[in-house]
């Protein structure tokens, strides 16, 4: 039985949709692992742009009820997704997500929703998950946005499992790992930094963990997937020698294997 994660912030731009689709890939293609990718974002889906995936029908339709989720399943790059319609109908339930995605848990390792900022299509993307990640920058004023939306996850009852750091660019001005755990009371499970190859491979189409997989991106998706996954991570000598708190801006990832990976799947 599979694992719904959501990858929430009520913000855009932040890289909720990045960071979901190469999370997904990289189970997919670096770790065997079945994977269901979903847009959750219902007036203003891109997952269908970022792959160049041509597709005729869309989860909208599943939503309406014209036809199964099924139809709406396109394989690419190793995983199934599911691309939305550009045209929102407000007749659309967005709530109907969870009931349709449970019929389809057994198929595969993991479903990964990416969401919208949008407080109204958040929620049902929220209500389906059975667990949370948070997306944040750097910056007070998307983490105050990003905090608010871990309260709502918390108010709706679904465990959040973390926070992601994405697009760090210049730590000397921006908040550090410790400073953004302690506003959330949540481990930091990634640190990604801002890195400019990511538009080349935006512009072929191409998740970058396909595209370049030693990308620094492609490298930090690859070890928080991996925690996902249950992957032990390597670590390296320095850290061996002097113990995990040797280097201040560590992420707390082991934390996560044990609590998430061994409690679900074992
Ligand atoms: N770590 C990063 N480094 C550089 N560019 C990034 C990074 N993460 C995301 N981006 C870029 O920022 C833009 C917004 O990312 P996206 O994933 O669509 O955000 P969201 O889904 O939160 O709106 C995209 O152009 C994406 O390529
Ligand atoms: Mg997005």
């Amino acid at each position: 039985m599979g694992v719904t994660l959501s990858f929430i912030s009520l913000k855009g731009g932040v890289g909720k949709t990045t960071i979901a689709l190469e999370t997904a890939s990289v189970l997919a293609n670096d770790f065997g692992k079945k994977v269901l990718l979903v847009d959750g974002n219902f007036s203003a889906p891109n997952i269908h742009l970022y792959l160049d995936l041509k597709h005729d029908s869309t989860l909208h339709n599943a939503l309406n009820g014209d036809n199964g989720l099924h139809a709406a399943i396109y394989e690419i790059y190793g995983m199934d997704v599911v691309p939305a319609s550009l045209n929102f109908q407000s007749t659309v339930d967005p709530y109907k997500l969870k009931k349709i995605l449970e019929k389809h848990k057994h198929r595969y390792d993991f479903i990964i929703i990416d969401s919208s900022p949008h407080h109204s299509e958040m929620l049902p993307a929220i209500a389906a998950a059975d667990k949370i990640f948070v997306v944040t920058t750097p910056d007070d004023v998307t983490l105050n946005t990003s905090m608010k939306a871990a309260s709502l996850a918390k108010k709706n009852n679904v465990p959040i499992e973390g926070v992601i750091i994405n697009k760090v660019r210049h730590p000397r001005y921006e908040l550090d790992l410790e400073e953004i755990e302690k506003s959330f009371e949540l481990p930091v499970l990634a640190r990604i930094k801002d890195n400019k190859k990511l538009i080349e491979s935006y512009h072929q189409k191409v998740p970058i963990s396909v595209y370049d997989s030693m990308n620094e991106i492609s490298k930090e998706i690859k070890r928080f997937a991996g925690s996902l996954a249950g992957i032990r991570e390597q670590r390296g000598f320095l850290s061996k020698l002097f113990g995990k708190d040797f280097k201040k801006e560590s992420v707390n990832r082991e934390l996560m294997r044990q609590n998430f990976y061994e409690s679900q799947f074992k």
